[in-house]
């Protein structure tokens, strides 16, 4: 039988769960739930599950393999229940969805505007950018549009730019896929995988930028932005 929250409802519950929100969530979750880097909270479904309990497990175990920590003991279970009767009363009512065109976002994706060049879906795709096969549910809206607006503002962790000049002149951009003392490994735009030992380049410099390209403000319409967003909002998949 699983435990009940002892705080639904409690006012003073629910505002200490908003100031424990503010501290350890906001910075991925939004100030308001609305989601960031994280998925926004306040549509009232979730993927891991609708019910307090169901959140209660997330929150205190994380999800494997992505961003979402694990706070079981950071918060423990009192606070945990605070921050889901926070959550609880963040949640709107209607939700109204994002407005681009899923339909024509796919098209964009594959055509025109190439990023499944850099992505994979599933099992199509290129694998130098972030796998997208679920980011929809792992990031809010509003993060998709900006990582195609304003590539740098926040580079997906993992994904460092690696620059490699050879004792021939010649220079290898990539993202980086390994890096130690001695050597570096990386993918370039084509899908391929390069590896280099140090003392056999004559340098090897690593950025926090990003090699996605920055120039889909100009090249897309806003609504074309739109439709993207839409069509990434549903990649929802296993991987
Ligand atoms: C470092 C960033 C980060 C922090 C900090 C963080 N989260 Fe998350 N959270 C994520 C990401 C990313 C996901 C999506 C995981 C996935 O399904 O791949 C997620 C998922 C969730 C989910 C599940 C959503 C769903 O639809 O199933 C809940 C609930 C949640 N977070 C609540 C919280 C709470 C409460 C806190 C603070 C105590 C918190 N998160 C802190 C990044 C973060
Ligand atoms: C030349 C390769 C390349 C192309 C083309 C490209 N991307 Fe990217 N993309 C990347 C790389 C590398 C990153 C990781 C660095 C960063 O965060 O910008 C990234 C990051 C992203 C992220 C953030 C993923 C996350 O979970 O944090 C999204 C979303 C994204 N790209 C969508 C797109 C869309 C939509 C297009 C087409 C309009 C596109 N990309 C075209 C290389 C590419």
């Amino acid at each position: 039988m699983a435990a009940q929250n002892p705080y639904l409802g409690d006012a003073k519950g629910i505002e200490s769960g908003r100031e424990i929100f503010r501290i350890y969530c906001a910075p991925c979750h939004g100030l308001k739930a609305e989601g960031g880097r994280g998925p926004d909270l306040t549509l009232g479904v979730y993927n891991a599950g609708d019910t307090d309990q169901d959140l209660f497990r997330v929150i205190m175990s994380g999800v494997q393999g992505s961003e979402m920590p694990e706070y079981s003991e950071k918060l423990g279970a009192d606070n945990t229940w605070r921050v889901i009767s926070y959550l609880r009363t963040a949640a709107k009512k209607d939700t109204t969805s994002w407005k681009g065109s899923a339909a024509n976002g796919e098209t964009l994706f594959w055509d025109k505007a190439g990023c499944g060049g850099c992505h994979l879906v599933g099992n199509r795709g290129g694998i130098m950018g972030p796998d997208l096969t679920q980011v929809g549910r792992k990031r809010s809206a509003a993060y998709l549009k900006a990582s195609v607006v304003d590539v740098n503002q926040d580079l997906t962790p993992g994904f460092l730019t690696v620059i490699v000049e050879t004792k021939d002149g010649k220079t290898i951009t990539g993202v980086q896929r390994g890096y130690d003392t001695f050597s570096a490994q990386l993918v370039d735009a084509k899908g391929v995988y390069h590896s280099f030992y140090k003392e056999d380049v004559k340098s090897i410099k690593r950025e926090a930028r990003s090699l996605m390209p920055s120039t889909y403000s100009k090249v897309l319409t806003s609504a074309e932005v739109d439709d993207l967003v839409a069509y990434m909002m549903l990649l929802r998949g296993k991987q």
